[in-house]
C-alpha cells in the first residue's frame, strides 16, 4: 500500500479522453473487474443466466438498470462491521429495465393484452438487491450467489408503512384495507444512508407505471389535482402490466397496476394504489428477513435520491432530497429527535430508524438572487397550507406528506433544472445538488433566476436540432450553520457545457477537453477518513444521457472542490430562439480547473449512475447502466459487459447492465 498525503492537493490520475468505445475506460494504472450483472443468480435457486430472453425467476436474480449502490462492512465472522474493506454488502437499486433484452424477440405485444410470464419478469427486474462481495488474493473481487445475506427486494416485496401517513384514508388497498401496508418499491434511482447501518431507498418515476383511465367521474376534485401534478396521466401504464387480468383473478400482481377507482365489473378499487409509491424506503441489509418501511414523514416526490448531513451528537440530523423533474424542488427533512451517537451500533436498526425519521420537519428550499436561501416548513396549518388553499384543500399533515408537491407550490419554492442527487462533503457539510437540464418548453428564456440561470442553445445533440434551455445542467451547492438551520447561502459550483462553447456566458466553470460534461445526475463524496489519513475527500461526478451523447458516452469525473462563496456574483447574457436575449445575475462558485478531471467514460448508451467505495478508498463500485438502451434483440447496440476486454464481442451478445470494481495498481487510493 502507497501512501497518501493527508489533505492531498490535487488528483493523481491523467484525464481519460472522451469517447463512444464499447468499454468502461479509466486511467492508466487502474484496473476494471466486474461485478454482478443483469441476470446473474444470487439466491442458489436460479439457473446460470443465458441472456437470450428465455431466462426466468428474476426475483431470485439480479434486476436490471443497476444504479444508487451502497457498501455496508462484514467482519470475517459475518457480523456488521463498518471498517471493513475486504467483505461487505453491496445494496443496488434496480431502477428500470431494457425491455426488448429481458425477451426472446422482444416484448410481446406491447400494445394489449401481455403474457403474464413477460410482465412477471418484467416487474422482478426491478427493486433492490443485496449481494455479498469480497477481495480475495492479488486484489481480485468476487461475488457470492449464495451468500444468506443476499436478497432481491422486488415490487411484490411485503412492505410497511410507518410515519404519519401510516393508516390515513389515502394509502387504504385492497391489499391493506386499514392503510397501514403495502407491496414493494419501483423505480429506485438515488440513495441515502443512516449511520445506524441500513440503506434508504428512492421511489422515482413511479407514476408513469400506472394506468389511469375512464374513471374521472368515480374521482374527487381533489383526487384529480394530485393525480395531475404527480403525472399519474398514462392510459396503458409504462409497460401495460395491468392488461394480465385474466390470470390475476386474486387482483394481486398485476390488476394493482391499473389505478382505476371502480371498474365496470366487480374489480378492486386500486384508486390509491399510486399513493404506495413516491416514499423513502429504509432496508436493514444485515436482517436479510426484515420488510423494509416506506417513511412517510419525508414526504412523496419523485425521489432522487435522501443524502444525510453531517451527524452531530445533540444537533437533529437532517436528509437532502431531490424532485426529480423539470421545474421540481429541493427538500429537507429534519428529524425531531437529536442524535445521539450510540445509536450508530444498535442491534434493531430499524427501530432506531423508526426514533429518528417517523417525526420531523419537511422542509422546501427557496433561493434568493442575493446568495441566500430559505427552507420553508410544510406542515398543516402553517404557510397557506390549509384546507382554504386555492392550489389543494389540504385535510391534515398525511394530506400534505401524500402531496407533498402541492405544498411545496402553495408556499411558493423555487422550481429547479432537475433535482437530481444530492451529496454531503463530509468535512464542510456543505451540500451539492446536480440539476441534470432543462428545456425552453418548460423554463422559457424569460423563465430563468439566480439559481437556474442559463438559457442558450446547444450545437450537440441531434444534427440540426436546436436544444435551447439549460440542456447541459449544473451543479448548485448550499452552505448551512447547522443541520437544523432555515437559512443557507448558495453559489454554483459548476456548469456542464462542451469546452468549446461560449466562455462567457455557456462554459461558465472554464471546462477544457480534461472536464467537460453534460447532464450531471450521480453525485457522491468519498469517505471523510481512511486508513491512509486522507481528509480531503474527492467529489465523484456522474452524468447521464444528454446533449453530448453524440461526441462522447456518459462519464464519471473527480473533483477536489472549495467551498460556496469561493468566486462570485456575475450577470450572463442568455440567448433564445431567434437570437432574443436576456440578462441574469447569478452566484458562480471558482472555477473549478485541474481539480475537475475525468476519471471513467462508459460503454456506448449506458448511464454512469452509483458509485461507493470501501471504507479504505481502495476500491471503487460504480453502476453502468442500461448500455445499449436503443438496440434492439436482433441487433443490439452495446455488446458491453462481454466486450469489455477487447472493445468487441459476438454481434448478437446482449447488453447487460453491471457493476464495475476499480483499483488502483499501485494500491493506492482510487483517484489519488
Ligand atoms: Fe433516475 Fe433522476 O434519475
Ligand atoms: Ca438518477
Ligand atoms: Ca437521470
Ligand atoms: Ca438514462
Amino acid at each position: 500500500t502507497v501512501e497518501v498525503t493527508v489533505n492531498p492537493t490535487a488528483l493523481g490520475f491523467t484525464a481519460v479522453a472522451k469517447n463512444k468505445n464499447d468499454v468502461v475506460t479509466v486511467p492508466t494504472g487502474y484496473t476494471v473487474q466486474i461485478g454482478a450483472r443483469l441476470g446473474d443468480p444470487i439466491t442458489g435457486s436460479a439457473a446460470a443466466y443465458k441472456n437470450d430472453g428465455t431466462d426466468t425467476g428474476f426475483a431470485n436474480r439480479i434486476g436490471d438498470h443497476g444504479d444508487a449502490l451502497f457498501w455496508f462492512g462484514l467482519s470475517t465472522t459475518g457480523t456488521r462491521d463498518e471498517t471493513s474493506s475486504t467483505r461487505g454488502l453491496i445494496v443496488q437499486n434496480h431502477e428500470n429495465i431494457n425491455q426488448q433484452y429481458l425477451h426472446t424477440a422482444g416484448a410481446t405485444s406491447p400494445g394489449g393484452v401481455r403474457p403474464e410470464a413477460e410482465a412477471l419478469k418484467e416487474i422482478e427486474c426491478h427493486g433492490v438487491s443485496v449481494v455479498e462481495y469480497s477481495e480475495g488474493a492479488s486484489r481480485a473481487w468476487t461475488f457470492s450467489s449464495t451468500s444468506t445475506f443476499n436478497r432481491r427486494i422486488t415490487p411484490n416485496t411485503p412492505m410497511v408503512f410507518n410515519g404519519p401517513v401510516k393508516g390515513s384514508d389515502l394509502i387504504k388497498t385492497p391489499y391493506s384495507p386499514t392503510g397501514v401496508a403495502g407491496r414493494g418499491t419501483i423505480n429506485n434511482c438515488a440513495n441515502g444512508y443512516t449511520p445506524w447501518g441500513t440503506l434508504l431507498t428512492c421511489e422515482e418515476n413511479w407514476a408513469g407505471y400506472f394506468r389511469r383511465s375512464g374513471d374521472n367521474a368515480a374521482r374527487t376534485a381533489k383526487e384529480l389535482t394530485a393525480l395531475s401534478r404527480y403525472g399519474v396521466t398514462s392510459s396503458t401504464g409504462s409497460y401495460g402490466w395491468s392488461t394480465v387480468v385474466a390470470a390475476d383473478t386474486a387482483n394481486t400482481t398485476f390488476r394493482r397496476w391499473d389505478a382505476r377507482a371502480t371498474g365496470a365489473s366487480a374489480l378492486a378499487d386500486y384508486r390509491n394504489e399510486p399513493n404506495q409509491f413516491g416514499w423513502v424506503v429504509e432496508i436493514d441489509p444485515y436482517a436479510p428477513t426484515s420488510t423494509p418501511r416506506k417513511r412517510t414523514a419525508l414526504g412523496r416526490l419523485g425521489h432522487e435520491g435522501c443524502w444525510p448531513g453531517k451527524f452531530v451528537a445533540g444537533t437533529k440530523p437532517a436528509w437532502y432530497m431531490g424532485d426529480d423533474s423539470r421545474r421540481e424542488y429541493l427538500y429537507k427533512f429534519v428529524s425531531n429527535t437529536a442524535w445521539v451517537a450510540t445509536d450508530a451500533t444498535a442491534t434493531d436498526r430499524l427501530a432506531i430508524g423508526d426514533k429518528y425519521l417517523d417525526a420531523g420537519t419537511l422542509y422546501v428550499a427557496k433561493f434568493a438572487a442575493d446568495g441566500t436561501g430559505s427552507w420553508i416548513a410544510l406542515v398543516f396549518g402553517q404557510n397557506g397550507i390549509t384546507a382554504a388553499s386555492a392550489v389543494y384543500p389540504f385535510a391534515d399533515q398525511a394530506d400534505v406528506l401524500v402531496n407533498a408537491r402541492l405544498a411545496a407550490d402553495v408556499v411558493g419554492a423555487t422550481p429547479m433544472d432537475r433535482p437530481e442527487w444530492t451529496a454531503v462533503n463530509p468535512v464542510t457539510g456543505e451540500v451539492y445538488l446536480t440539476l441534470t437540464n432543462n428545456n425552453a418548453a418548460l423554463r422559457p428564456l424569460n423563465g430563468t433566476d439566480a439559481a437556474n440561470p442559463r438559457h442558450y442553445n446547444d450545437p450537440y445533440g441531434t444534427a440540426g436540432t436546436a436544444q435551447y434551455g439549460n440542456p447541459n445542467g449544473h451543479i448548485i451547492r448550499i452552505k448551512e450553520t447547522s443541520t437544523e438551520s432555515l437559512t443557507f447561502t448558495w453559489d454554483i459550483f459548476a456548469f456542464g457545457a462542451g469546452a468549446d462553447l461560449d466562455a462567457t456566458n455557456i462554459n461558465l466553470s472554464g471546462l477544457t477537453a480534461d472536464n467537460d460534461f453534460s447532464s450531471p445526475d450521480g453525485c457522491w463524496f468519498g469517505r471523510a477518513t481512511n486508513a491512509s489519513g486522507l481528509v480531503k475527500p474527492i467529489m465523484w461526478l456522474q452524468t447521464d444521457d444528454g446533449a453530448y451523447t453524440d461526441v462522447t458516452n456518459c462519464m464519471m469525473l473527480a473533483a477536489q472542490p472549495g467551498t460556496v462563496g469561493d468566486g462570485g456574483a456575475r450577470t450572463i447574457t442568455n440567448t433564445g430562439t431567434g437570437g432574443a436575449t436576456a440578462t441574469q445575475a447569478t452566484r458562480i462558485g471558482a472555477a473549478p480547473g485541474a481539480s475537475l478531471k475525468r476519471f471513467l467514460v462508459g460503454p456506448v448508451e449506458c448511464e454512469i449512475t452509483g458509485v461507493d467505495s470501501t471504507p479504505d478508498g481502495r476500491t471503487l463500485f460504480v453502476g453502468i447502466q442500461h448500455p445499449g438502451e436503443n438496440g434492439t434483440p436482433a441487433a443490439p447496440s452495446s455488446h458491453w459487459p462481454d466486450s469489455q476486454a477487447t472493445g468487441t464481442a459476438g454481434a448478437t451478445i446482449r447488453p447487460r447492465s453491471a457493476i464495475v470494481i476499480i483499483t488502483k495498481n499501485d494500491g493506492g487510493v482510487v483517484g489519488l
